[in-house]
């Protein structure tokens, strides 16, 4: 495992033995690319592990979905690598990339640039720490996809997560949340309690969050949890969907 910690040295955002991705506390923590270290391309070792079943996931929930998204939103997209494989399983959507990280944003237009999808847009920055994030995209937004954020930062990104989701999304658009949770209070494993543990003691705000606080807080933002699907190391998907 690598790590750059804060003085740009090497970091981990690979998933651990738990299945769980992590991140530095500060930004920078991918790995460059082996191909791409002139430009700016980022590598985040759990993608590879991770991607085939969210892939799976999302295109069963858009094959079933009356009618289907043309467009979609990725937040905290970190390198930039799910981007690119969203954009080339799904070429019906246009995707727009989203980061706070400018390591990460260089890295989703590298890996952009590389790929050459048409309907993969430049990144843009957005922080979700801000309430009103959801007001600096072009919306409404037909699917919102975050993967591995909501455990690495503070509950009010949660928050405002839903909040925005419910604003920007369409009626009928899907919210899907893909990374480490608990399930009615209760963990799916011992790895992830030990990884909860883990995310606590490097910041008190950080946490693996439960899907039923999740869906009460989606709830009152007008969303709905209409399936949450079991992935592997112990991942889970939360699918919500706006009324
Ligand atoms: C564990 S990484 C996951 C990256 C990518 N989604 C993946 O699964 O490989 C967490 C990401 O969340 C981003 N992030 C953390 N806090 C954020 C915030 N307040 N707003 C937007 N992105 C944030 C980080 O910059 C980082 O890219």
């Amino acid at each position: 495992m690598l790590g750059i910690e804060e003085t740009g040295r090497k970091t981990d955002m690979s998933e651990k033995s738990s299945g769980q991705s992590v991140a530095p506390r500060r930004s920078g923590g991918w790995i460059p690319s082996d191909s791409g270290r002139d430009g700016g391309k980022l590598c985040a070792p759990a993608v590879e592990r991770n991607t085939a079943p969210i892939l799976e996931v999302l295109g069963s929930l858009i094959a079933e979905t009356d009618s289907p998204p043309r467009n979609a939103l990725e937040l905290a997209s970190g390198s930039g690598e799910h981007a690119i494989a969203f954009a080339r399983a799904f070429p019906d959507i246009v995707w727009q990339p989203s980061e706070r990280d400018p390591a990460g944003l260089d890295s989703i237009a590298a890996w952009r640039a590389e790929a050459g999808h048409d309907n993969l847009l430049q990144p843009v920055a957005v922080d979700l720490d801000a309430e009103s994030w959801f007001q600096h995209v072009a919306g409404p937004v037909d699917l919102l996809v975050t993967c591995n954020l909501l455990h690495i930062s503070p509950w009010h990104v949660t928050l405002n997560l839903l909040a925005g989701a419910g604003q920007l999304l369409s009626p009928g658009g899907i919210l899907f949340v893909y990374g480490c949770f608990s399930r009615a209070g209760d963990f799916v494993s011992d790895s992830n309690r030990s990884f909860d543990q883990s995310l606590r003691l490097r910041d008190p705000a950080w946490g693996v969050r439960d899907t039923d606080a999740v869906a009460e807080i989606a709830s009152a933002n007008g969303l709905a949890v209409s399936r949450i699907v079991p992935m592997p190391a112990n991942n889970t998907a939360l699918l919500l969907r706006r009324a």
